[in-house]
């Protein structure tokens, strides 16, 4: 049985999504900008449409930085109504609440390609923009699959990182984890100076 890629397309918020990033983010910025990238490539992979699950990317947590640490809040009322000043459809929050699965898994399910890959890819393009910095370079040209891998395993090192998220890849998008490491790390590399990395 094949999965759905996508609920919908809205590509067309490209424009509109870089101007969210510019005015409603601050630290998660970079997060942001990678994740944009790295599911642009996994749309390629997977024949998603690559506009649509950039937007996806980089609006998935659009909210973080005016939660003020109320993290429940995440995927709440402030990102519908920010969604909503661009004229977002519904399945685009739709998308972005499901990354956040403890909490809104049972409304939005893990039920399309896009979705899977958002939830795996998330954790992971924090933990490689945490992986360059405590590079002597702190450049991500530096950094390969192998050193994220080796961090990946010291458990001390990004605690908060959930690993089986990112390792649920083998079982969601049946891809080995050195693969989605290499995709999402290339994609990263390519928007490097955007990154600041
Ligand atoms: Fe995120």
């Amino acid at each position: 049985m094949t999965t759905l890629l996508q609920h919908a397309d809205y590509g067309h918020l490209l424009p509109a999504a870089h101007g969210l990033l510019e005015e409603h983010t601050d630290a998660t910025k970079a997060h942001l900008i990678a994740t944009g990238a790295a599911m642009e490539a996994l749309a390629k992979k997977f024949g998603g449409d690559e506009q649509t699950w950039k937007v996806a990317g980089m609006l998935h947590d659009l909210d973080w930085d005016k939660l003020d640490k109320d993290y429940e809040a995440h995927c709440g009322d402030t990102l519908e109504h920010l969604l909503s000043t661009i004229g977002a459809p519904q399945e685009l929050l739709g998308d972005i609440r499901a990354h956040y699965q403890h909490q809104y898994g049972a409304e939005y399910p893990l039920d399309t390609m896009l979705r899977k890959c958002l939830y795996c890819v998330d954790e992971l393009t924090g933990f490689i923009i945490a992986v360059t910095l405590v590079r002597p370079s702190k450049k991500i040209a530096d950094v390969e699959v192998k050193s994220v891998k080796k961090k990946l395993k010291d458990k001390g090192f990004a605690a908060q990182v959930d690993r089986s998220q990112i390792a649920s890849c083998e079982e969601l998008l049946r891809m080995p984890l050195d693969e989605f490491i290499q995709i999402t790390l290339d994609a990263m590399k390519s928007v490097a100076n955007d990154l600041g990395l």
